[in-house]
């Protein structure tokens, strides 16, 4: 039995690995990218940091949001932009990846609330446009993110790595936008329209900024169809170890003899898997 030790181990350590890789691989860029982002010493110690300081304890009455925010602008600027990006625009094909992007940002602390329902966007507006830090940063994005003013729904193609930096500036700041929700990908901050009486107009475009806006959307999509290469190595090993793996383990040799007694242990274990 002791020749059947390797085996058997190598069996329960594919079972254990597949369903990680292969749901992965299939449709989950966004684990893919948090995958690479985990293998890269600063994106992961710039993440541990927005992480701990948007979950960690938190004051009466809310998160630590200015820290939270502070911590997430220091992700964008110090990270490494292939693979902050690739954590914020991963493209998704099903509602539990499109949930992994909308979480993969804190919202609860850096985007939405301190109440259940947004305010007027005019709020976060305003405390953009008060704000040093902010205000440059909205600027930018109404640059690059705008038709351009000549024709009027005509985005320029070499913008858009421009449009989708200066949108990632965005994230930490007083109109931090996120997914809206897990079956599209529709961006917005936390804040409506609904009654802004004398200023609705003014309301409606600021959010027709990232709610209607062909160049940004445009952009995202680009940047999916460009998946960084970074990430299509680690993509293309992952497949490659997978397949190595299954080919050791459906070899007839070491496995033959033990087959038994590895199926009836594996069969034991793996409700524990
Ligand atoms: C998608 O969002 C809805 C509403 O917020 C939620 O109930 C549902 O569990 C989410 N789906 C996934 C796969 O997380």
């Amino acid at each position: 039995m002791a020749q059947c030790v390797g085996p058997t181990i190598l069996l329960l350590l594919l079972l254990w690995l597949l369903p990680r890789w292969s749901s992965s691989a299939a449709q989950n860029r966004c684990v893919d990218a948090a995958e690479a982002c985990t293998a890269d010493t600063r994106c992961q110690r710039l993440r541990t940091e927005y992480v701990a300081q948007c979950l960690g304890p938190a004051p009466p009455g809310g998160c630590a949001r200015t820290r939270c925010r502070r911590a997430l602008r220091r992700f964008f600027a110090r990270g490494p932009p292939a693979l902050t990006h690739a954590l914020l625009f991963c493209p998704c094909g099903s509602p539990a990846c499109a949930e992994r992007r909308r979480q993969t940002f804190v919202p609860a602390c850096a985007f939405s609330g301190p109440g259940p329902a947004p305010p007027s966007c005019l709020a976060p507006l305003d405390a953009c446009e008060h704000s040093r830090v902010c205000r440059p940063r909205l600027l930018a994005f109404q640059a690059f993110c705008s038709p351009a003013p000549s024709s009027a729904d005509r985005c320029q193609p070499d913008q858009a790595p421009n449009c989708l930096r200066a949108y990632a500036g965005l994230m930490g700041t007083a109109v931090t936008p996120n997914y809206l929700d897990n079956v599209s990908a529709r961006v917005a901050p936390w804040c409506h329209c609904g009654v802004s009486g004398n200023r609705q107009e003014e309301c409606e475009a600021f959010r027709g900024l990232f709610t209607r806006n062909r160049c940004l959307d445009g952009a995202i999509q680009a940047f999916d169809s460009g998946w960084p290469p970074v990430l299509q190595d680690q993509l293309d090993s992952h497949q490659d170890l997978e397949h190595r793996l299954l080919q050791v383990s459906s070899a007839d040799g070491p496995l033959e003899g033990c087959s038994m007694f590895s199926m009836l242990l594996v069969l034991a274990l793996q409700p524990l898997l």
